[in-house]
């Protein structure tokens, strides 16, 4: 399976903080927030990555994230020139899916936890898996239904009155039909390609399935000031409890073994003496 990371929209609700940098590079605590669904990719063990961003951002993405050779994996960027929703990435990424199913995480979303469900969704081959979760504002969210199965039966993009209390999360499995589904959408009253549309086209061909992420896992929001400062301190507060980091990607490659220890070093030296390298440096000692 192939993935895409979504690092789009302008932030306007985290304006001046994103007037000059996209919010997917603001730090949550002591790494940037693409780091986060960057991770959960790579926990799931999907290596080869297209990351889409808008052409001004993208850029400064690629100088951080680079080939991907590294952490042995594989980014590709593509630009989306306008932000014409969530769904148009599918279209965007069409090419480099070439007929293979996708995993879809939007860049600004948080996931903390077991990732047992998730792993398990990357084996995908048929339909489409998305992931809900329990909030208590569910209007700002795409809003999902679901029977004793576990299969969606209903779905509405920020509802004025929910049915559940059940969020979508940004993360999405879909087969190889996905980016034909995509194409066949036509934009929402905001002008966009809605992605709650295509997890509903999928819906009534009896094809989109929910995990619920339970109450052990956290799915951080990180869309107002207020939102990224909780984030930052859930993190800081689990990673001084435990003396291990969240979202670590070089540690994540090695664990995964993607990367050998000597590429690992080589990685910590880059940060030097900060706290960041002797991390890395710890992981190795282990
Ligand atoms: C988007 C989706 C929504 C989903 C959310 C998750 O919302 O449209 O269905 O619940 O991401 O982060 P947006 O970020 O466009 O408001």
């Amino acid at each position: 399976m192939k993935a895409i990371l979504l690092a789009g929209g302008s932030g306007t609700r985290l304006a001046p903080m994103t007037a000059v940098v996209t919010k997917q590079l603001l730090p949550i605590y002591d790494k940037p927030m693409i780091y986060y669904p960057l991770s959960t990719l790579l926990l799931a063990g999907l290596r080869e990555i297209l990351i889409i961003s808008t052409p001004h951002d993208l850029p400064m993405i690629e100088k951080l994230l680079g080939s991907g050779a590294d952490l042995g994996v594989s980014f590709s960027y593509a630009a989306q020139p306008k932000p014409e929703g969530i769904a148009q990435s599918l279209i965007i990424a069409e090419k480099f899916l070439n007929g293979q199913p996708c995993c879809l995480i939007l860049g600004d979303n948080i996931f903390y936890g077991p990732h047992n469900g998730i792993e398990q969704a990357a084996s995908l081959t048929k339909g489409s898996f998305v992931f809900a979760y329990r909030v208590k504002d569910p209007e700002r969210y795409g809003v999902v239904t679901l029977d004793a199965a576990g299969n969606a039966t209903s779905i509405e993009e920020k509802p004025a009155q929910p049915k559940s209390p059940y969020a979508v999360t940004g993360l999405y499995f879909y087969d190889s039909e996905a980016p034909a589904i995509a194409r066949s959408l036509k934009p929402s009253p905001r002008g966009e390609l809605e992605i709650t549309d295509v997890n509903r086209a999928y819906m009534q061909r009896g094809e989109l399935k929910v995990g619920i992420l339970g109450r052990g896992t956290a799915w951080l929001d990180t869309g107002t000031p207020d939102a990224l400062l909780d984030a930052a301190q859930f993190v800081q507060t689990i990673e001084r409890r435990q003396g291990m980091k969240i979202a670590c990607i070089e540690e994540i490659a090695f664990r995964k073994g993607f990367i050998t220890a000597a590429q690992l070093e080589k990685l910590a030296e880059r940060y030097g003496k900060n706290d960041y390298g002797a991390y890395l440096r710890s992981v190795l000692e282990e």
